[in-house]
């Protein structure tokens, strides 16, 4: 059920293509507004978030804090050891006490679960911060620097290659709503969600394909993105897919048979010299940190339709 005071950002397509065009204007308009040194601007003031992080963050934590700060409204972190999601006590209790106190709800966590049991039972909405099953924030940030760069997200191909993970299965959500073509270039075993890849594959606006062959995958790419091979959570899990993720990695060579159009994006942090190289990081192509930037107008762009104040 919507939240009693705004509407929930869970997944990217929860929300209709237009609201997400909406979304991306309104991020635009207060890029430029804070950008050019207005900060007249102060649609948040008397709010407070929570954020609540049983993971570490340095884009998220920040990005979320500063630009609700510079729209007039107070942000709250909440640690991995204040609320202990599920263990202080029931997730429910927390959704049910924070939406008293505050007007919106920002949570980084391992199970997704959890996240849809706190926007059930709380009236304020709920933005998600990235799950161990998607990252839909930035994913929009993403989508937004592709724009900028580009002019456009539609009939463009974007090509991820590494772990089929929550940044990937953000990837095909919008491929859901948006006419893009999107691969996913992975080893074998290390695929995105099936059912997710379906969803767009069955009706959607986009194009998906998982593919092992990441060198053929790229070419006539307009974005290469990678990510960590070993996400938060599977830190134990890094040496092994060192060898399974060989042939992986976003070099020199990968962006050449990519070719010189193409924009390398990651959305950090970046293991140089594991998922990505140096070169290619502070290269020509590479649109990185921009794309970072973009997390804070993104978001701003998201809270304001959450709470109806665009
Ligand atoms: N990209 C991203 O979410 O970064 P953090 O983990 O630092 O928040
Ligand atoms: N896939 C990464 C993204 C970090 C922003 C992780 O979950 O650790």
């Amino acid at each position: 059920d919507p939240p009693a005071k705004g509407h929930h950002f869970l997944h990217i397509d929860d929300f209709s293509k237009e609201e997400l065009w909406a979304m991306l204007q309104t991020s635009i308009k207060v890029k430029e507004a804070l950008k050019s040194g207005d900060n007249s601007y102060k649609p948040f003031a008397g709010l407070s978030m929570a954020m609540i992080f049983t993971k570490p963050s340095m884009r998220t934590r920040v990005s979320f804090e500063t630009g609700f700060f510079k729209l007039g409204g107070h942000a709250i972190y909440l640690g991995p050891d204040t609320i202990q999601i599920g263990k202080r006590e029931a997730t429910k209790d927390i959704a049910r006490v924070l939406c008293r106190y505050n007007d919106v709800i920002m949570a980084r966590l391992f199970a997704h679960e959890d996240i849809l049991e706190l926007a059930q039972y709380s009236s304020s909405p709920v933005v998600n911060g990235l799950t161990d099953y998607n990252h839909p924030c930035q994913i929009m940030a993403d989508a937004l620097t592709i724009i900028e760069q580009k002019g456009r997200i539609e009939g463009t191909k974007v090509v991820y290659v590494g772990d089929g993970n929550n940044i990937v299965h953000s990837w095909i959500r919008l491929a859901a709503k948006f006419d893009f073509e999107f691969v996913c270039a992975c080893p074998e075993g290390y695929e995105p969600d099936p059912a997710t890849v379906a969803l767009v594959n069955e009706g959607g606006a986009g194009k998906v394909m998982v593919s092992h062959n990441p060198l053929e995958a790229v070419k006539g790419a307009d974005v290469v993105y990678t990510d960590v091979w070993a996400s938060m959570g599977q830190k134990e899990e890094a040496d092994l897919r060192k060898q399974k993720f060989q042939g992986f990695q976003v070099n020199e060579e990968m962006m050449a048979a990519a070719g010189p159009e193409a924009l390398f994006l990651h959305c950090l942090p970046a293991e140089r010299g594991i998922e990505c190289t140096d070169g290619v990081v502070e290269g020509p192509q590479s649109v990185v940190f921009q794309e970072a930037e973009n997390r804070m107008h993104a978001q701003n762009g998201i809270l304001l339709h959450c709470l109806g104040r665009a």
